[in-house]
């Protein structure tokens, strides 16, 4: 009964350890790692008791924390994000996501939906693009999960030590967070990583000079002698051995180099070493399926070898939809991304970023609605064509810097419910596949797009947003702005029946918070084992069902080392 005192003593030696990082002379470029090299340095074949797949927000903080103890090999297809001053400065959001060059961090896609969006391809993954908005998960979203609550918060704090700042709040930020509080988003709960019904600061991933930490940071807790960080080495099959009848057992991983040299990695002998894929809510299913576990007529029809035959890898695929107003500001306003938040109780959130002003033509104009990173709002997803988007971008440079000045408020929703699916569109993994997300076909999700609409509209007639608005918006910046701005202002006088659905529908943007694939209960079990396999996991955003919090990435850098803090305890207990 219960767990011996042995296991609690060695458990606390352990955490005794892990809480000291390795600090590897971290420095405004960022910790110099002695264990991060290029692939093509790396050997034709070698042995590792982990072979995390996906130097992402979860993989990087999962292969820090299975290093204590074990061998540890992590493979990342994309390059360092460190001394790349795209990644590292606040206001350079969006030039990785502008740049769709094969060198990018960021690899462009287009869900079938019609609707850009981008996945990482960098260490550190998404961390490395996102707005650093931090906040942890509802604790009745822990509950739901199953997750031990105290070993939660535990690993919550280790990220937050090395990750997570208070944001500098300045006018339009408190502008926001004073009008959502005189709305009656209440109470005001202050500046907190907690997610609770009403206003707050958030935290964030940006410290105060405007620096970005990344997950790739959370590698100063690894133990240099142990971990092995591979860059530019994308894997391509997971191998399995499947002997006289037993289940197929992962056992090894070949992955090729910037060169295109192909290199195998193998699992050293013992019986609890495994291979853990961490490639993201794109990435995980695609490499699932590229390794023979998936829907068995869709393999067939890509002529892979089915290893397992599961219908349910690449189900239950979800976006977050955004949508957003953009809020010409008589007076210049300051460059942030997301700081504050408003949780209401009917599950929309309310979220601001501002400073679209940058200068004539420059390429970080509106930000994080700005259509060179694709977030195209003016028209329906449906015809987001290339056309169209490099049309909005020659026109956007036009623009005068009075129709730039201001910020954006928007809304996504709790979830979200609609769901889609992946599906190879070649074997090729350096392409994407193919996904759909159904945005708000739900008419759950619509009606809390609506309701937040609502909401917005409430914050921008607040007498504590007052100063950043116009009494009455002058005649030929509105011609300008409906003419030549790629944003929507608030909708005003719509024939329709159904005016804010229709805006919801046709304005929906991604807030980059896709999730699912690989979801725990029907790919993976509940320890995040790969059902109906051995040797493998999947430990990333593809796991989820529902996105936590109001945004994802603290719980999944903390979800990263909660787990391998799970292995490393079940293999104290099985020793
Ligand atoms: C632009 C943007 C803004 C966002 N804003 C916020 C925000 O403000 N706050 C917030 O909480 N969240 C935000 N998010 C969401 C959050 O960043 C993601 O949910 C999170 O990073 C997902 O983590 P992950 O570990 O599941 O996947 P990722 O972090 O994407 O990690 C997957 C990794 O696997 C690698 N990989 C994939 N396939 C292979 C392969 N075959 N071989 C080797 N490596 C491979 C990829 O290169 C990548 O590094 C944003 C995301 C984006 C893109
Ligand atoms: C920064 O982004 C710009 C615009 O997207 C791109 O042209 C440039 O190459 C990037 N720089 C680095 C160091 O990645
Ligand atoms: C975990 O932290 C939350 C706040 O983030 C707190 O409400 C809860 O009581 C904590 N739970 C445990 C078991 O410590
Ligand atoms: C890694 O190696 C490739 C191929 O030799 C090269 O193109 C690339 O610049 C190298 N990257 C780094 C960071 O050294
Ligand atoms: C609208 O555009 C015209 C033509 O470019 C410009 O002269 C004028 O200043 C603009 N108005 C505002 C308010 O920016």
């Amino acid at each position: 009964m219960g767990v011996s005192w042995w296991r609690l003593v060695a458990v606390s030696a352990l955490a005794a350890i892990l809480f000291s990082p390795h600090l590897h002379c971290a420095s405004q470029e960022g910790p110099r790692y002695p264990f991060m090299r290029n692939a093509t340095t790396a050997p034709k074949v070698s042995y590792y008791d982990y072979i995390i797949i996906g130097g992402g927000t979860a993989g990087c903080p999962l292969a820090a924390t299975l290093s204590q103890n074990y061998r540890v090999l992590l493979l990342e297809r994309g390059g360092s994000p460190y001394s790349n001053p795209n990644i590292t400065n606040l206001a350079s959001f969006g030039l990785p996501l502008a740049d769709t060059s094969p060198a990018s961090p960021a690899q462009r896609f287009i869900s079938q939906d019609g609707v850009i969006n981008s996945r990482a391809r960098v260490l550190g993954g998404g961390s490395c693009l996102n707005a650093g908005f931090y906040t942890r998960a509802d604790p009745l979203y822990v509950r739901n999960a199953g997750w031990d609550e105290r070993v939660v918060n535990e690993s919550y704090e280790w990220v937050e030590r090395v990750v997570a700042f208070e944001p500098p709040m300045r006018q339009w930020q408190s502008a926001v967070r004073d009008g959502l509080v005189e709305i009656g988003v209440l109470p005001f709960n202050g500046f907190t990583y907690d997610h609770m019904e009403g206003t707050k600061v958030g935290g964030t991933i940006f410290d105060q000079q405007g620096h970005r930490h990344t997950a790739a940071d959370l590698l100063q807790y690894a133990d240099p002698t142990r971990i092995t960080v591979l860059l530019h080495a994308t894997v391509h099959r997971i191998f399995f051995r499947v002997q006289g009848g037993s289940r197929p057992v992962a056992h090894g991983v070949s992955f090729r180099d910037a060169s295109r040299v192909l290199h195998r990695a193998y699992l050293r002998d013992g019986p609890m070493n495994e291979i853990i894929v961490s490639a993201g809510a794109l990435g995980s299913p695609q490499l699932l399926m590229l390794s023979g576990i998936g829907p068995e007529a869709h393999l067939r029809a890509h002529n892979i070898g089915v290893v397992l035959d599961q219908p349910l890898v690449g189900q239950g695929m979800s976006d977050n939809p955004m949508n957003a107003i953009f809020v010409p500001s008589p007076i210049p306003v300051e460059v942030s991304l997301i700081q504050v938040v408003g949780i209401t109780h009917s599950g929309s959130y309310i979220e601001a970023a501002s400073g679209s002003s940058f200068g004539r033509g420059d390429p970080r104009n509106f930000g994080i609605f700005s259509p060179r990173i694709g977030q195209f709002s003016k028209v329906p997803p449906k015809e987001r064509t290339r056309e169209a988007l490099a049309r909005a971008i020659e026109l956007m440079d036009s623009v005068e810097e009075a129709e730039l000045r201001g910020g954006f408020i928007l809304e996504k929703i709790m979830g979200p419910i609609s769901s889609g699916h992946l599906e190879l569109r070649t074997r090729n993994i350096n392409d994407n596949p193919l996904v759909t997300f159904n945005y708000l076909q739900d008419p759950r999700d619509l009606e809390r797009c609506v309701e937040g609409m609502r909401m917005i509209e409430r914050v921008i007639e607040s007498k504590a947003f007052s100063p950043f608005t116009f009494q009455s918006i002058p005649e030929d910046l509105v011609a300008n702005m409906s003419s030549r701005c790629p944003v929507n202002l608030l909708p005003k006088h719509v024939n329709s029946e159904t005016p804010l659905e229709d805006f919801c529908r046709n304005t929906v943007m991604t807030i980059w918070h896709y999730h699912g694939g690989s979801q725990v209960g029907r790919v993976v079990d509940s320890d995040y084992k790969v059902i109906g396999v051995g040797s493998l996991r999947v430990i990333d955003g593809s796991t989820f069902h529902y996105s936590p919090g109001t945004n994802p990435q603290a719980t999944v850098m903390m979800l990263g080392r909660y787990m391998g803090l799970q292995i490393l305890t079940q293999r104290l207990a099985a020793m």
